[in-house]
């Protein structure tokens, strides 16, 4: 029996952790990064790069280079860097820099990110897409008392009470979720806010954007989100190593100048998701398809799910 926080970092970083294994993210669910609508995300995060002034972007979390290969398909032509915790992936166009990472909370130095970067930081967009849900935090839950006490867990996900959640996460969930009646579940977002702070204060961005799922002060989901995917499907969250274990993110709780819905995202800095003009077709029979695909991929980005991922800015 450990704590949460401890058996979510060893089934996801450990030696034997699930985001080690050779098949990647991609091998267990599908996410905005992969095939055509991969891209219609890569064009509205150029957009977001070029509105914020940068010329590289570095991909924190970058599964096996989805990011990365769709980032170069939409036309970005400057610097770009994949961070994650395995080797650089094999396919990985050779223009592009790849620099292994601890996992969870922890990063890189800024020195290293730079050198695998090839450019200085203060001209980069840091982009973290689905990389907060996956960093561990602590998981507590009222108890009959009302008094808020860190949940433990068996590697077969049994859970049990330990110990009152000690001050500093005392502090943070009753300023950013309080929960009062026995049962309610809090994940408290300290860890997260500070991978995120950490990271800007390292690397010192000319901006950053966590794109992720989560929720606001006003929307506290009250049994709180943790779960496991495994091969497509949700599954119970199992901490031993067999599944992803994740949970939606305290958002506002981030460092940030702006939150934007992820549709917002895509009307503000992306591809138009308008049909093209039927003329076309009759003119340019592949260019209207083309035309259509793309269309089609931003309109994926304007709807659930990814629609409502939030959309974490901030700039140095
Ligand atoms: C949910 S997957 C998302 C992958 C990809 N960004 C996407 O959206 O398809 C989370 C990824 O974050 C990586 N990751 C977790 N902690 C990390 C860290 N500290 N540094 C770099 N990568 C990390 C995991 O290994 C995994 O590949």
């Amino acid at each position: 029996m450990s704590t949460w926080a401890r058996a979510w970092h060893d089934a996801l970083y450990g030696e034997d952790g699930f985001y080690r294994r050779a098949e990647g993210p991609s091998g267990h669910f599908e996410t905005a990064t992969h095939g055509p609508v991969g891209r219609a995300l890569a064009t509205t995060l150029i957009g977001l790069a070029r509105d914020a002034g940068a010329h590289a972007v570095v991909d924190v979390g970058a599964g096996r280079g989805e990011l990365l290969h769709a980032l170069r398909d939409a036309g970005h032509e400057g610097p770009l860097l994949g961070v994650d915790v395995v080797e650089r992936p094999a396919d990985l166009d050779p223009a592009s820099g790849w620099v292994r990472s601890p996992g969870g909370a922890a990063l890189p130095s800024a020195r290293d990110v730079e050198e695998a970067l090839g450019a200085p930081l203060d001209g980069a967009l840091v982009v973290a897409h689905e990389w907060l849900d996956v960093v561990p935090c602590v998981v507590a839950q009222v108890d009959d008392a009302g008094s808020l006490r860190e949940v433990h867990v068996d590697p077969d996900g049994t859970e049990t009470l330990g110990e009152d959640v000690g001050a500093d996460d005392l502090a943070w969930a009753q300023r950013w979720w309080p929960a009062r009646e026995p049962g309610q579940r809090v994940e408290v977002g300290r860890a997260r806010d500070d991978a995120w702070s950490g990271m800007l204060d390292a690397w010192r961005p000319r901006a950053a954007v966590a794109v992720d799922y989560g929720h606001v002060r006003s929307q506290r989901p009250e049994p709180g989100t943790l779960s496991g995917y495994r091969d497509g499907a949700v599954t119970a969250p199992t901490p031993d190593g067999s599944c992803d274990v994740t949970a939606h993110v305290a958002v506002d709780s981030l460092r940030h100048d702006e939150l934007v819905m992820g549709a917002d995202a895509v009307r503000r800095w992306g591809p138009s998701a308008a049909s093209p003009e039927h003329d076309l077709a009759r003119r340019d029979p592949a260019g209207y398809l083309d035309a259509l695909a793309r269309a089609s991929a931003a309109a994926a980005l304007l709807g659930p799910p990814y629609g409502d991922f939030w959309w974490v800015v901030a700039r140095g």
